[in-house]
C-alpha cells in the first residue's frame, strides 16, 4: 500500500541549508544529474516517464502534467513554448514563493527537461511583480546555469539549445489563469482567452505551448532522477506523490509540511501542533480561498484530489487555513469577497457586477445591517455567477459564500439578530497587541 501517513520532503529537503539556492549547494545533493540521464533519453520516453509517474498539476486543476505534454504536436514546423506559471497570488498558497527562495535550481532543472521533453527551445517563468527578492534569486539562478552550460547552446554537449527567460508580472491574480498570463506575456492586457484553442495548440504567439505551475515542474527531476515505481510509493493510486501543504492560521506551527497526497487534514493539522492552546477547529480551506469551507466534521479527509472532492470541496492549492472558534465567518468571507471584487478582471458581466455586489450585501451583513433577505440574493447572486461566468475566477468567488452559508447560517442570522458582529476581532488575532507605550519600529 502506498504511503500516505508520515512527512516525505523531497522538494524542501535541503531548504534549511546555508545558502541553499546556489548551484554549489544543488549539485551537492546531485542536483543537475537527472538533467544528464534525461538529455540521454528520447523526448518521447520522457513525457512517458511524465504520465506513468501519474504527476498531477500542482496549480490547482490537477489536470495529468504528461497527458498535457501529450497534446503539443510533434514534427510541426512552429515554434514550441514552456511557460512556468510562478504567479502565485491566491490568499493563503504561498508554496512555490518559498521553494523559488530556497531551491529555484529544482524549477530550472526541471524547466530544461520539460522543455527538452515537448522540443521547446525557449522557456519563460511568469513571476508575480511584486516579490522582488524571489525575482532577484531567479535572475541569479539562471545566471549560474548558463555560467555552468546547463542552458544557452549545446546544453552539457548534447546539441540541444534552450534560452530561459524571467518575466516579472504587474501582480494581478488574474494573470494566474494560463491564457490571461499568456496574453500578459504578449504584452496585452492580462484576460483570459476564449479556448478553443487551447495552448498546446495555439498558445504564446499562437505556437504549441505547455504552462505548468512551479511545483509540476520542480517534481519532474525527481522523477527521472528516482523513478516511476519509486514516485508511486507515495500517495494514493489516483493522486500519486508527495505535495507541498502550507499550513497558516490558528495553529501552532505554521509553515510548509511536505508530505504525501492522502494525508489526512487530522494528520496534518497534528504535525502542525495542532489548534493554538485554548481553542478548537471551527472552519478551513484545503486548496485556498477559492475551494469551498470545512469544518472539524471533515478533520479525517484525505488530502488529495479525490478525498477533498467527496468532502465537497477540492485541493486547489493546498493551502490550508485553519480557523478556531473566535473568528467571525462572515467577516473572513467579506474580505475574500472584497480580494475576488478587486481582482476581477472586468471582462465579463457575472464577475465583474456580481462580486462588486456580493461585497456590498456581506458587509451590510457584518455590519448588523443585514436581513433575511440578504442572505437570499447573495446565494442568488452565486448561482448567477457560478457556471456563468467566463473563467473560474468567477467560480471560486462563490466558493466562500455558498459553503459559509451552508455551514454557518446561523452565525450570518445571528448578526442581524444582534444589529453588528458578535465576535471580538482582537480575539482571532495571532500577532500579540503592542502593549501601552512600546515604540513602533
Ligand atoms: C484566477 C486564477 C488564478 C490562477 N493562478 C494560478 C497561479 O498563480 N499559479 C498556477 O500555477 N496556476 C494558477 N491557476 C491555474 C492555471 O490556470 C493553470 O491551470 C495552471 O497553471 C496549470 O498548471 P498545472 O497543470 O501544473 O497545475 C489560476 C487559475 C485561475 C482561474
Ligand atoms: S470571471 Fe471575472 S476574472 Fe474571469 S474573465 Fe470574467 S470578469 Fe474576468
Amino acid at each position: 500500500m502506498a504511503l500516505t501517513s508520515q512527512l516525505t520532503p523531497v522538494l524542501s529537503e535541503h531548504w534549511d541549508e546555508a545558502r541553499s539556492w546556489t548551484l554549489a549547494s544543488y549539485e551537492r545533493h546531485d542536483g543537475y544529474t537527472a538533467l544528464r540521464t534525461a538529455l540521454q533519453t528520447s523526448p518521447d520516453d520522457l513525457v512517458k516517464l511524465v504520465k506513468d509517474s501519474g504527476l498531477r498539476g500542482r496549480g490547482g486543476a490537477g489536470f495529468p502534467t504528461g497527458m498535457k505534454w501529450g497534446f503539443i504536436p510533434q514534427g510541426d514546423d512552429k515554434p514550441h513554448y514552456l511557460v512556468v506559471n510562478a504567479d502565485e497570488s491566491e490568499p493563503g498558497t504561498c508554496k512555490d514563493v518559498p521553494m523559488m527562495l530556497a531551491s529555484p535550481h529544482q524549477l530550472l532543472e526541471g524547466i530544461i527537461i520539460s522543455s527538452y521533453a515537448i522540443r521547446a527551445k525557449q522557456a519563460f517563468i511568469y513571476v508575480r511583480g511584486e516579490v522582488l527578492h524571489v525575482i532577484r534569486r531567479l535572475h541569479q539562478a539562471v545566471r549560474e546555469a548558463y555560467d555552468a552550460g546547463y542552458l544557452g547552446a549545446d546544453i552539457l554537449g548534447s546539441g540541444y539549445d534552450l534560452d530561459v527567460l524571467v518575466h516579472a508580472g504587474a501582480g494581478a491574480y488574474i494573470c494566474g489563469e494560463e491564457t490571461a498570463l499568456l496574453d500578459s506575456l504578449e504584452g496585452y492586457r492580462g484576460q483570459p482567452r476564449l479556448r478553443p484553442p487551447f495552448p498546446a495548440v495555439a498558445g504564446l504567439y499562437s505556437s504549441p505551448t505547455v504552462i505548468n505551475n512551479v511545483e509540476s515542474i520542480a517534481s519532474v527531476p525527481f522523477i527521472v532522477r528516482n523513478g516511476v515505481a519509486w514516485y508511486r510509493q507515495m500517495g494514493t493510486e489516483k493522486s500519486p506523490g508527495f505535495k507541498l501543504f502550507s499550513v497558516s492560521g490558528h495553529v501552532r506551527r505554521p509553515g510548509q509540511y511536505e508530505a504525501p497526497l492522502g494525508i489526512t487534514f487530522r494528520e496534518l493539522l497534528d504535525m502542525a501542533g495542532g489548534m493554538r492552546e485554548g481553542h478548537e477547529l471551527k472552519f478551513w480551506t484545503p486548496g485556498g480561498s477559492s475551494t469551498p469551507l470545512l469544518t472539524a466534521e471533515h478533520l479525517d479527509t484525505p488530502l488529495d484530489f479525490e478525498g477533498v472532492m467527496e468532502a465537497g470541496s477540492m485541493l486547489g492549492t493546498t493551502a490550508l487555513m485553519v480557523f478556531d472558534e473566535t473568528t467571525c465567518v462572515v467577516r473572513a468571507v467579506l474580505r475574500w469577497t472584497e480580494f475576488y471584487a478587486h481582482e476581477s478582471c472586468g471582462k465579463c458581466t457575472p464577475c465583474r457586477e456580481g462580486t462588486f455586489w456580493m461585497v456590498q450585501i456581506l458587509h451590510r451583513l457584518e455590519h448588523g445591517e443585514g436581513s433575511e433577505e440578504d442572505i437570499v440574493t447573495l446565494l442568488d447572486s452565486c448561482d448567477n455567477i457560478l457556471g456563468r461566468s467566463f473563467c473560474a475566477l468567477g467560480d471560486g468567488a462563490t466558493s466562500p459564500i455558498t459553503s459559509s452559508v451552508q455551514y454557518f447560517r446561523d452565525e450570518y442570522v445571528a448578526h442581524f439578530e444582534h444589529g453588528g458582529c458578535p465576535f471580538d476581532p482582537m480575539a482571532s488575532m495571532v500577532v500579540a497587541p503592542v502593549p501601552v507605550g512600546a515604540r513602533a519600529l
